[in-house]
């Protein structure tokens, strides 16, 4: 049989993290950054962490297989940190607690999501009107965590008048690391991120913080780092889009030749995504949506003129989808074309639109 490990590499680079350069981490996603999908990046040159999937802490809750899985099965040789998304302490408390034997690098608190379900109950992205709440949240986390507490934020709810606050508070529990998207929750993934509120935190914090949203290239990353003084680069959909960014941001970083994909090597990745997406054996109805979503980021550094995007959202069966990807990326001497090193700006990718996924901090 076919399987990952017979067929021919992603490119693979020996590990090394270069001391001195710039890390990277991988911004958690939802329903696509699970173990297989860490995995998947590894072999194609992984970031310098990887943070979890959110677990949301309630009452009862307990900590979900496949966020387990993620941290207890990590084979791709660098830190996990666990995220969690909740809003009592008491609780939150009970979660450090049920980590805290687990080989986690640290724990990270989600003050970002924004997804109304989630924000509405004054968890993730909500807690961002609540300083206070806060507060009493990282007390109790720096309390249960001896290893590396993150926080991963928005710059503020509506606008950024909690933000000097929340910089206060983060900087009062000694948090070891801040990762910030810079938009507000409101602003959802929608317009330009306002990178100037990550040259504010990285003035003011103790702690390194890491820039996020829209490092779509190795060029970018280097961009943003220097214009705000970032310790290094969280990069979430664009590395769905590219997997081989990390790799990239290290040899940009170190000044070497950059790797340059072709569209052969995203017609592998696109098999590896297969696979990665059909770990539960999903059925083709419910496996097409899910790897179109996917897709949906992929495309958007295929061809100018987004042929594939419109042709691979209309493919319902594996075998037409897959017959897409060779045509388009293998055939009519696209092979040895290179895949564009950051996404046509004018093509917009619509994840959510693709089937009845679970509502996620889209
Ligand atoms: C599908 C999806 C799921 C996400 N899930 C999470 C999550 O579980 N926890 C979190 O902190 N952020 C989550 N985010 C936000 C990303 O981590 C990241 O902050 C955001 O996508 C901006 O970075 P990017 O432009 O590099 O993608 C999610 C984003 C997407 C698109």
């Amino acid at each position: 049989m076919d399987t990952a490990a017979s067929r021919p590499s992603l490119h693979p680079l020996p590990d090394r993290i270069i001391p001195g350069q710039p890390p990277t981490a991988l911004a958690p996603m939802q329903d696509i950054t699970g173990h297989s999908f860490m995995h998947l990046l590894a072999i194609c040159g992984a970031p310098d962490y990887y943070i979890t999937e959110y677990y949301r802490v309630h009452d009862s809750s307990r900590l979900d297989v496949d966020i387990r899985r993620c941290i207890c099965e990590n084979t791709t040789g660098r830190p996990i940190i666990a995220q969690i998304i909740g809003e009592d302490p008491v609780h939150i408390r009970r979660a450090a607690r049920e980590l805290a034997p687990l080989p986690i690098a640290g724990i990270d608190l989600n003050l970002g999501c924004p997804a109304p379900k989630v924000f509405r109950k004054n968890v993730g992205g909500g807690l961002l009107r609540d300083p206070a709440r806060v507060n009493e949240i990282l007390a109790v986390l720096r309390e249960e965590s001896p290893g590396t507490l993150s926080v991963k934020m928005r710059y503020g709810f509506e606008d950024d008048s909690n933000f000097d606050t929340f910089l206060e508070i983060i900087d009062r529990h000694n948090v070891d690391l801040v990762s910030l998207h810079a938009r507000t929750v409101r602003q959802l993934y929608r317009g330009q991120p306002d990178y100037s509120y990550i040259t504010r935190a990285a003035k003011a914090l103790r702690c390194p913080v890491l820039a996020n949203g829209d490092i779509g290239s190795c060029e970018k990353a280097a961009r943003v780092l220097k214009e705000t003084g970032a310790f290094g680069a969280m990069i979430g959909r664009p590395a769905v889009r590219n997997p081989w960014i990390f790799r990239q941001c290290r040899e940009h970083f170190a000044g070497l030749s950059v790797f340059k994909p072709t569209l052969a090597d995203v017609r592998e990745y696109v098999d590896r995504l297969w696979e990665v997406t059909d770990e539960k054996g999903l059925s083709d109805d419910k496996h097409i949506p899910r790897m179109k979503k996917l897709l949906n980021f992929i495309a958007l550094g295929v061809d100018e003129e987004g042929a594939f995007l419109r042709a691979m959202r209309l493919t319902q069966t594996k075998s037409e989808l897959m017959n897409l990807c060779d045509e388009c990326l293998l055939e009519n001497g696209n092979a040895d074309k290179l895949f564009a090193p950051d996404a046509h700006a004018h093509l917009i990718a619509r994840p959510n639109h693709e089937g009845p996924e679970k509502q996620t901090c889209e």
